[in-house]
């Protein structure tokens, strides 16, 4: 991929989901005055100026979207249509490529609300972005061009890692699993925490027990070559305590009920799509 680091980006809302691309961007040596952020709300000003004094920053949608190569859409979902229709009439680069990260948003959607042939990538981050370990689904119009592609893979490579979607319908999949995935894995933490506080360990040390233990796994998982089943095998002795555990876990019908836990978040991904104007 050549070097985008010079790339203007610009960031329509200022918040969480902004803050933490800005902070992956600058991490990557993104040279932070070719970034301007328009954010209506003073403590999202200053979050952002925290991050560099060199980012632009303005409560005016239309100059950032006027000048950016890259145009980040990180308002929510709710005022997705506003902000966009109110853009259909800026002036913007003509080789510009817009990314939203907004949940339920669709690529006709968006391009409907704008009302200007534009070049749309979809994206749907998830919340690890903030410590740049994110894992971001991307899906992009007809019209979005190679490079087009590029800037907005090399955007969200600074949050984490990307995967892209040929089938815009698959956005709901990505959703359900990475999207709301990380509040499994703290669940399965949170009871590990609160039954290692039963077994008598204080709060801080359960904790510990807990995440790190999280970390390790998901680490280990990330950089083996061998399948999940074959590394659970690998710490699962015959007779032993961890083949106790999963035994118990998979007499309790674990696998099923994460299953239908998932086709409830694919299935309710599709409603609240409806419920934003995607129909
Ligand atoms: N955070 C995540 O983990 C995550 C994960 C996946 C997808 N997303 C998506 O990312 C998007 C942003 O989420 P977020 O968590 O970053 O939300 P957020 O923290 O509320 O950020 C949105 C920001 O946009 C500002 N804003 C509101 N109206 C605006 C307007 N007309 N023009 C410019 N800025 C405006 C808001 O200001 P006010 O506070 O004054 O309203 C707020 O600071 C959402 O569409 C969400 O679906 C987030």
């Amino acid at each position: 991929m050549s070097d985008y680091r010079q790339v203007q980006i610009g960031f329509i809302g200022g918040g969480n989901m902004a803050q933490a691309i800005i902070r992956g961007l600058l991490t990557a040596g993104h040279a932070a005055n070719s970034i301007a952020v328009a954010e209506p709300a003073e403590p999202q000003q200053q979050a952002i100026a925290r991050l560099s004094d060199a980012i632009g920053l303005t409560a005016d949608n239309a100059s950032v979207a006027a000048a950016s190569e890259l145009l980040v859409l990180a308002v929510k979902p709710q005022v997705m249509a506003d902000v966009c229709e109110a853009l259909g009439s800026v002036d913007r680069k003509q080789q510009q490529t817009m990314v939203s990260v907004a949940a339920g948003i669709t690529l006709e959607s968006l391009a409907g609300w704008l009302g200007t042939a534009t070049s749309i990538v979809r994206v749907m981050p998830n919340q690890p972005a903030m410590v740049a370990e994110g894992m971001s689904g991307l899906c992009a119009s007809q019209s979005v061009s190679d490079t087009g592609r590029e800037h907005a893979t090399y955007l969200m490579e600074a949050t984490g890692k990307t995967v892209w979607l040929d089938d815009e319908t698959l956005m709901d999949a990505v959703t359900a699993i990475s999207g709301s995935g990380p509040a499994y894995f703290y669940l399965v933490m949170e009871i590990l925490q609160e039954v290692a506080e039963e077994f008598g360990f204080d709060s801080d040390t359960a904790h510990l027990l807990s995440t790190q233990t999280g970390l390790g796994a998901s680490r280990v998982a990330g950089e083996e070559s061998e399948s999940l089943a074959a590394l659970r095998q690998r710490v699962s002795s015959p007779g032993g305590t961890t083949e106790a555990a999963l035994a118990s876990l998979e007499d309790a019908g674990i696998r099923d009920m994460f299953r239908k836990a998932l086709i409830a978040a694919r299935n309710r991904s599709v409603e609240l799509g409806k419920a934003q104007g995607n129909d």
